[in-house]
């Protein structure tokens, strides 16, 4: 009887000890044989399967989720922003949509300066003045042309019914909009839509967007370039006009986004694949990822004071080079070969003292050779043939610039604080940044997004990215880690706990609940100084193949209200 109860006892712990997760306990990510979506919307999710049961692929499924968060994600999902869309095809060919937005003919490198030299607050965040030239609807439509399947029409149709019918809000949006109710109450038609004039929407009453609807069937109707030249061109100018903004019918006509190549690297034998400029990210990640292959970061473990505190060093190192090199590569000289070479993180590596933080003001920029912030969006895609969307775009702040262009519905963006309005002074996201990116016509500002996929064995292995400004850099960091270095499944990555540091301000920001006291001690006896309160960082939204069954699995973050659907 002892020796059955003791088999019973060894069976139960045997079968649990198999189901339980190597480490963070998570839910197991969503499975599915077919065709995956992660993005912070479930009805935007939802729209991107439903159009790969329709016969598109990804691609056509990350164009129609691009648009459908437009709808249901207001915060960031946009027509009235820019992104940058990597697109890897089942036959290995990849590209990237660069829909970044422009500066407008009329801007100049002083613009948000006054008379002293000094920065005007708020004047290149808020209203009219803020916003750069959008890119989305070319960009998107752009993808579509060149990889999708499916007609514009009809990857747009579920966006305009969501627009016009109106959709369930849930909490993330509503507490999203009354947050920033301050922001949007100074612009009457934000006020009027996203406020109902200041009596809040609750969580489970619907949104509908008549004007927005309006746009949307005009451009199902008439085709993308309505944006850029038709009667939606035209309200967007007219309103800029009337209220001291700078861009102009022209400016919208001239707007072309670009196609580029992934920047590339390894990771402990694995291929990295991201982001080129104009945006930071891919050099940054991969500058790090560089550095943290000198250490045994799987024997220190994930979380504890050792990893915490090489990771942080490779940030500060990272970001410095940031602020001083990076730019719109199209303008600038940008040495991105030197940022990513493996010979420049061994010299890196050597000046990270394991005991001691480094002041990040005795940090300056090396010579290579040659917070909580949900304001942009990122989704990712797989379908059955094996394509691969990594998406990330944005209006830069939450609701971009908090004006709606009159008539159209259109939230229009502040991503010109992207830009330096002037060198040594810290935008929005308190980074500091150089000539290199100053404001000038047609140039895009350095962005921070960071769309990535790891490969194994020449296989895509998993995508990923995530909002919040600079943190996306460092969000991007750990899931790659956290999956490579500790083996955690895609779901555990995006979970476990985040920490950033971006050179300037000298401190490490951390997550509620992120760190335990024991290792915050050893990383201040470190030299290791703490922002004062913690904050929530990114949203990731990932995809990763399950490489011995082909099963896609999705991964939504659980600091906002993201749901990955799959088929
Ligand atoms: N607007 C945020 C970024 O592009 O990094």
């Amino acid at each position: 009887m002892k020796r059955q109860a003791c088999a019973i006892l060894l069976t139960i712990l045997i079968v649990a000890s198999m189901s339980i997760a190597p480490r963070a306990a998570s839910r197991e990510p969503v499975r599915a044989r077919h065709g995956m979506v992660a993005s912070t919307s479930e009805i935007a999710s939802r729209v991107g399967v439903e159009v790969m049961q329709r016969g598109g692929n990804a691609i056509d499924a990350a164009v129609a989720v691009g648009l459908a968060l437009a709808v249901t994600w207001p915060a960031a999902g946009n027509i009235g922003g820019g992104g940058f869309m990597m697109i890897r095809r089942a036959n290995g060919d990849t590209e990237i949509i660069d829909y970044r937005e422009r500066a407008p003919l009329a801007a100049s490198r002083e613009m948000y300066l006054d008379k002293k030299g000094d920065v005007i607050k708020g004047a290149s965040t808020v209203g009219y003045r803020a916003v750069g030239v959008p890119g989305t609807v070319a960009g998107l439509s752009l993808a579509l042309e060149r990889h999708g399947k499916l007609k514009w029409a009809d990857v747009i149709e579920p966006a305009r019914k969501l627009a016009a019918d109106g959709f369930t809000m849930n909490y993330h949006l509503t507490r999203g909009l009354e947050g920033t109710s301050k922001l949007l109450t100074q612009f009457p038609d934000s006020k009027r839509i996203f406020l109902r004039d200041g009596r809040f929407y609750q969580e489970g009453e619907r949104l509908v967007q008549p004007e927005l609807a309006e746009t949307l069937t005009r451009l199902k109707e008439k085709g993308p370039r309505e944006f850029y030249e038709g009667k939606t061109a035209q309200l967007i100018a007219e309103d800029m006009k009337a209220n001291g903004g700078l861009i102009t019918e022209q400016d919208l006509k001239e707007y072309q986004p670009a196609v580029r190549k992934p920047v590339k690297g390894t990771y402990r034998g694995y291929e990295i694949v991201t982001m080129p400029p104009p945006s930071s990210g891919g050099a940054a990640l991969l500058e790090m990822l560089n550095i943290l292959e000198h250490y045994n970061l799987a024997e220190m473990g994930p979380g504890s004071s050792d990893t915490i505190h090489l990771l942080v060093e490779a940030q500060r190192r990272a970001f410095a080079d940031r602020a001083e090199f990076m730019g719109d590569a199209d303008f600038v000289k940008v040495p991105l070969e030197g940022l990513i070479s493996k010979k420049y993180a061994d010299d890196l590596a050597k000046t990270i003292d394991p005991n001691h933080a480094t002041p990040s003001e005795k940090i300056r920029a090396g010579a290579p050779a040659g917070y909580e912030s949900t304001q942009t969006t990122h989704f990712t895609v797989i379908d059955e043939e094996g394509n691969v969307v990594s998406n990330t775009y944005t209006l830069n702040g939450g609701f971009g610039s908090g004006a709606t262009a009159r008539g159209t519905g259109v939230l229009l963006n502040n991503e010109m604080d992207d830009f330096t309005s002037k060198p040594g002074v810290p935008n929005a996201y308190g980074l500091l940044q150089s000539e290199n990116n100053a404001i000038a016509p047609r140039k895009r500002p350095l962005s921070a997004m960071t769309p990535t996929i790891v490969m194994k064995d020449g296989k895509v292995w998993f995508a990923i990215g995530s909002p919040g400004g600079p943190t996306i850099i460092n969000t991007v960091l750990q899931v790659v880690v956290n999956v490579i270095d500790f083996g955690m499944n895609i779901q555990q990555a995006i979970d476990a706990p985040r920490f950033h540091h971006q050179w300037m301000p000298d401190r490490i920001a951390f997550e509620p609940l992120g760190i335990n006291r024991d290792t915050r001690s050893a990383l201040e006896k470190k030299g290791h100084v703490f922002a004062e309160k913690p904050g929530n960082m990114g949203d990731a939204e990932g995809v990763m193949i399950d490489l011995k069954t082909g099963m896609r699995l999705g991964a939504s973050d659980p600091r906002s209200g993201g749901v990955p659907i799959g088929y």
